[in-house]
């Protein structure tokens, strides 16, 4: 069928919406959360991930995501053939795409994707609670970092969500859904809400097709109407070439 993706039906200026999480960043050398080598299988979520535990323990959340951060900058840490597919894709496609990642590494940027969505925040930033500002930071922080905009000693914290709180430009992401024609989930366990309940929101327009690019089924794998299943640098060039071609 002429200007329509033959094997999924999608127009070939659809508007698409990508979520991504952590099974992406996984052969780049980034750990998952839940899977047997997790983050999750060697810490508590309650011991680094809330705001509750940083008000009891800032030391320790500080300490979790300096080990994070300075990870991350790692030079053997590199966007890997998804992320550089899914850039690709966004520059050759002839309708929007919208990244929105779950992950707080910088491997989509450092790819080239443009319209991404950090809707779990970055962890190469710094937000000060005093004043708001949010910057760039590259540097371990802790109890005494000083916000480079107030001044204030002792409010900085990464600039990621944590559990309880809520993710970054739902309304821009919920907007973007509802007049998508293809929607994505990359690398993702479907465990976490609100990015778990994406794949039902589009579900409310007919049109909308769905599809699950992981090694293996998710939670809310029913819900697809077609799933890819292995590592991401093999099945997301993949689906992208099929896309594009
Ligand atoms: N290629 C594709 N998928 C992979 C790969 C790979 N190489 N390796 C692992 N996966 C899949 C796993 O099978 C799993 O389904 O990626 C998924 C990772 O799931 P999680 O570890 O739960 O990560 P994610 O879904 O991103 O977690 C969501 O939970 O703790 C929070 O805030 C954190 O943003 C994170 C959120």
């Amino acid at each position: 069928m002429t200007g329509y993706h033959q094997a999924m039906k999608i127009a070939k200026d659809a508007n698409i919406v990508i979520l991504t999480g952590a099974g992406i960043s996984k052969e780049s050398g980034l750990s998952t959360f839940r899977d047997a080598d997790g983050i999750w299988a060697t810490v508590r979520i309650e011991d680094v991930a809330t705001p509750e535990a940083f008000a009891r323990d800032p030391d320790r959340v500080h300490d979790f995501y300096n080990e994070r951060r300075a990870g991350l900058l790692d030079s053997k840490i590199q966007p890997n053939a998804a992320h550089e597919a899914l850039a690709r894709l966004e520059a050759a496609w002839g309708g929007s795409v919208m990244l929105v990642t779950q992950n707080i590494d910088n491997l989509h940027e450092r790819a080239g994707s443009k319209n991404l969505v950090h809707m779990h925040g970055e962890m190469l930033k710094g937000w000060c609670q005093a004043c708001g500002l949010v910057c760039e930071w590259v540097e371990a922080m802790d109890i005494n970092s000083v916000c480079p905009h107030c001044g204030v000693t002792g409010h900085m914290r990464v600039h990621v969500v944590w559990f309880g709180e809520m993710p970054f430009e739902m309304n821009r992401i919920y907007a973007a859904l509802a007049g998508c024609g293809l929607f994505i989930s990359i690398g993702t366990s479907g465990n976490v809400y609100p990015a778990s309940g994406f794949v039902s929101e589009v579900r409310h327009n007919s049109s909308c097709r769905a599809v699950e690019l992981n090694l293996e089924p998710s939670e809310g794998a029913q819900l697809f109407d077609d799933a890819r299943h292995g590592p991401a640098t093999e099945i997301v060039p993949g689906f992208v070439a099929e896309l594009l071609s």
